[in-house]
Formats: C-alpha cells, sequence, structure tokens
C-alpha cells in the first residue's frame, strides 16, 4: 500500500499521438505540483498508464502492465507504487479496472485528466478515485501553460469524432466532436515556439473537422488556422493529423498548394479499397472518391508524401474485396501506411456483424498488404534520393556523430557532422531504404 504523498511519477502513453500529447500534459500538471519525473518506472512512487482502447492487444497490454509494474515496483517495506490509470481504457473499462485490479488507486478519462493531481493526493490518503465524466471542455482551461519542448510538439486542437465507423471505439471513448478555440490555440502554439519548437503537428481524431472564429470573427477551418499559425515567424514547419476524407475541404486542399509552412505530408486513412466494406464501415465515401481527393491534392503539391491507415478482416470482407484494398494502395501511391488486423471492439456494431474473419485468413491479408505497402514506401524513399532538402535534427542517432530528423515528407532522415538538436539543415539524400534515409549535410 502506498500510503504517502508522491514524489516522483512516471507517465508512460499507449497508441495515438493524441495520447503522447495527453501524457506530456499530465506530465505538465505533476510537475506543476512540485513532482519530479523519474526516467525508470520502477523508481517512480506514481505511475500514469496513458492506455488505449483501439484495438484488443491494446488493452490487454494494460492488465500486463499492471502486473508488472506491482512485482518491479515494490519496495523493501513491501509498498508499491501508486498506479493510475488515464486514457480510452479507463473512460471505457474504469469500473472493471477497478475491480479486477485493487493496486490501481485512480482512473481518469482522456477529457478528465485536469482532475488528475487532486486525484492523485486523494489516493495517496488512502482512498481510490474515479473520474470518467465527459466531455470536459474545462480540461484545456485548467493546464498549465506550456514551457521548455522539442523541436518538434504535437498540438491537440480538435478532440472526439462523430463519425461513427462501425469498427471504431473512439466516439464513445472520446466523445464528440470539439474544437479548441483559435485564440487559445495561437496562444499555445506561440507559447511552444517560444519553449523551442520548430515545428508544430496539430492534432484530432479527425483533425480537419476543426473549424473556429478567427480574430475578426469570421469562420475558419483548419486551412485558417494553418494559415495564421504561419504567420509566428520561428515556427518553419506545420503538419497535421488525423485526416476524414469527408472534412478535407476546399481550402484545406489548396492551402497544400499556397502555405509554405505546411509540409507536403497527407495522412488521410481509406481502411478499405471496397465499396462494400466502405459502406459497411460507415465511411462515407466511396474508393473513387477517396482517389479524387488525392489527386486534387497531387494538383497542388505534386510531391506531396501521401499516408494512410487499413483494416483487413472487416466481418464479411471476402477474398475479391480485399483484392481491391490491394488495388487503391496500387492507385494511390502511398510514402507510408499502417495497417491493421480487424479487432472486435465491445459496443461497436461491427463487433456483432455475420461473418467475422478467421484469425489466420487476416494473418495472410495482413502479410500481403504489408507487402505491398512496404514496396510502394520503398519505392517512395528510393524516389526522394538526390533530392536536397530541409531536415529538422529531432534526436541524437545510434552512433558517435550521427543525428536523426524528418524531411519535409516525414521521412527519417539519418546523417553525420556538426548539428544541434532542433537545427534544420540542408541535407543531400543519399540512399533509401523502406523506413529511412541516409543524407549528407551540406557544408
Ligand atoms: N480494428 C482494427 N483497426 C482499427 N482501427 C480503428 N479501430 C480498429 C479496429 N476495431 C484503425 C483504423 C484507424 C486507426 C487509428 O486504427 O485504421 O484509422
Ligand atoms: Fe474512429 Fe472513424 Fe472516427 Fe476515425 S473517423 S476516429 S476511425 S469513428
Amino acid at each position: 500500500m502506498t500510503a504517502s504523498t508522491p514524489r516522483t511519477f512516471h507517465v508512460k502513453s499507449f497508441g495515438c499521438q493524441m495520447n503522447v500529447y495527453d501524457g506530456e500534459r499530465m506530465a505538465e500538471l505533476l510537475a506543476a505540483e512540485g513532482m519530479t519525473a523519474a526516467d525508470a518506472r520502477e523508481d517512480a512512487d506514481l505511475v500514469v498508464l496513458n492506455t488505449c482502447h483501439i484495438r484488443e492487444k491494446a488493452t490487454e497490454k494494460v492488465y500486463s502492465d499492471i502486473g508488472r509494474i506491482i512485482k518491479e515496483g515494490r519496495r523493501e517495506d513491501g509498498s508499491v507504487p501508486l498506479i493510475a490509470v488515464a486514457g480510452c481504457v479507463a473512460q471505457a473499462e474504469g469500473e472493471e479496472i477497478m475491480a479486477r485490479a485493487p493496486a490501481v488507486r485512480v482512473v481518469v478519462g482522456p477529457q478528465a485528466y485536469h482532475r488528475l493531481p487532486a486525484m492523485v493526493a486523494e489516493a495517496a490518503a488512502g482512498g481510490r478515485a474515479t473520474e470518467t465524466d465527459m466531455p470536459a471542455e474545462a480540461k484545456f482551461a485548467a493546464l498549465p501553460k506550456r514551457r521548455k519542448v522539442g523541436a518538434s510538439a504535437f498540438l491537440t486542437v480538435q478532440e472526439g469524432c462523430d463519425k461513427f465507423c462501425t469498427y471504431c471505439v473512439v466516439p464513445y471513448t472520446r466523445g464528440a466532436e470539439l474544437s479548441r478555440p483559435y485564440a487559445d490555440l495561437v496562444a499555445e502554439a506561440r507559447a511552444l515556439v517560444e519553449g523551442g519548437a520548430r515545428e508544430i503537428t496539430l492534432l484530432g481524431q479527425n483533425v480537419n473537422a476543426w473549424a473556429g472564429e478567427d480574430e475578426r470573427g469570421r469562420h475558419v477551418g483548419l486551412a485558417g488556422l494553418a494559415e495564421a499559425l504561419g504567420q509566428i515567424e520561428d515556427l518553419t514547419r506545420i503538419r497535421y493529423t488525423t485526416s476524414h476524407p469527408m472534412d478535407m475541404d476546399d481550402a484545406l486542399i489548396e492551402a497544400h498548394g499556397s502555405n509554405p509552412k505546411l509540409m507536403p505530408f497527407l495522412h488521410l486513412p481509406v481502411q478499405s479499397g471496397s465499396d462494400r466494406v466502405l459502406k459497411a464501415m460507415n465511411r462515407s465515401h466511396s474508393a473513387d472518391g477517396y482517389l479524387r481527393i488525392l489527386e486534387r491534392v497531387r494538383a497542388v503539391r505534386p510531391d506531396i508524401a501521401l499516408s494512410g491507415d487499413f483494416i483487413v478482416g472487416f466481418p464479411g470482407e471476402t477474398e475479391a474485396e480485399f483484392a481491391e484494398t490491394l488495388q487503391i494502395i496500387d492507385a494511390a501511391r502511398y510514402a507510408q501506411a499502417f495497417s491493421f488486423k480487424y479487432s472486435a471492439r465491445p459496443g461497436t456494431p461491427a463487433a456483432t456483424m455475420d461473418g467475422q474473419i478467421a484469425p489466420e485468413v487476416m494473418d495472410e491479408r495482413l502479410q500481403r498488404l504489408h507487402a505491398a505497402l512496404q514496396r510502394d514506401s520503398l519505392a517512395f524513399n528510393k524516389a526522394s534520393v538526390g533530392r536536397r532538402c530541409a531536415v529538422l535534427v529531432e534526436r541524437k542517432g545510434r552512433h558517435a556523430g550521427q543525428w536523426l530528423g524528418k524531411s519535409p515528407w516525414l521521412q527519417s532522415v539519418h546523417f553525420t557532422g556538426d548539428a544541434a538538436l532542433g537545427d534544420l539543415v540542408e541535407v543531400d539524400l543519399i540512399e533509401a531504404g523502406p523506413n529511412s534515409l541516409s543524407g549528407r549535410l551540406v557544408a
């Protein structure tokens, strides 16, 4: 049992980039309370598991992690770290976690984590605290101002989803679509840039559904927000993720041709290439409609790097329908993409649909999909060889003098030479693999 107030904490985030953002903000909240971050989980008095519920495997990880924390974190006096479960598993299965894992003292949903310090105090006093109310527009206002950050920073501009794809838990765990106000975002972006950020990635489950009013009261979408952020002088790169095809409006497509700070990269999930499957997924667009959007983006920004998400083995997916997914991949020529086996999520319409696909069929389809995507990312990277581009230095590499950074097309580029974290350096791309490139620093 932990009875005293924790002095050190460790936040571990699973899943999407929004969870990474939330995890950073939770760490800032705890630091503002005077707690210190512990690099190793075993050394922390408080462990926050910021969980993901999107696929079954992600959920299982939470329970095995709880077991491991208790085992590895047990002190000589027999006490264990205070465990808080945050994020989407907390939202969806809070009560179950409390019942199944007595060691968990705090359960806090993604819209309520501004209350984390108060809940930790309650738990440290011997109680248990649960907060999964939704939505909480109060959250962002209650978070501390952002301070020092890395060269590339996340900024959540939109949360939640009203699309209700039939396989997906997000509308239930993150709630309805909510756009944060324009002025708040401009202010937070300024604070990030003052803290060292040179690139900001705007985040949202449906980031391109963001809408707001600018300082003159005009209704603007994500393109307008990106334009306003572009005015921040020391901000050199703007990215956004994840987008829905139906929210790809004309202004945003055009912004890819006209906003020089908007990077040539678009993550636009399609999930399947079969119109029958897309309909059963409630995606509200056809395979062709999706490809037409890509064509329009390519027309204004020919070098754009495209990315997507795919699900294989959605209930009822036939071999012919899967072949249509391979076809849309051929047509789209992705620079990178994510592919997943369908995972039945409790409470979603697809979980009870007829025709659930056998695991070995899914495995086999995933392998073929993966091979096609690898082929295309290698082709995209190879086509970049010979290009000279700016690389934003994000990390030290594994070898002495080596640096890792990102090209405008979000490729990982490693090079050696005289550089520093946060630099934007000129690099010649000289060699390509499917997942990264090597470059030569331009003197
Ligand atoms: N099973 C498999 N993949 C899923 N995704 C969302 N829900 C599921 C599910 N139940 C994938 C989609 C989405 C990405 C974030 O995760 O491809 O775009
Ligand atoms: Fe889930 Fe679909 Fe919403 Fe994306 S658009 S978060 S896949 S429901």
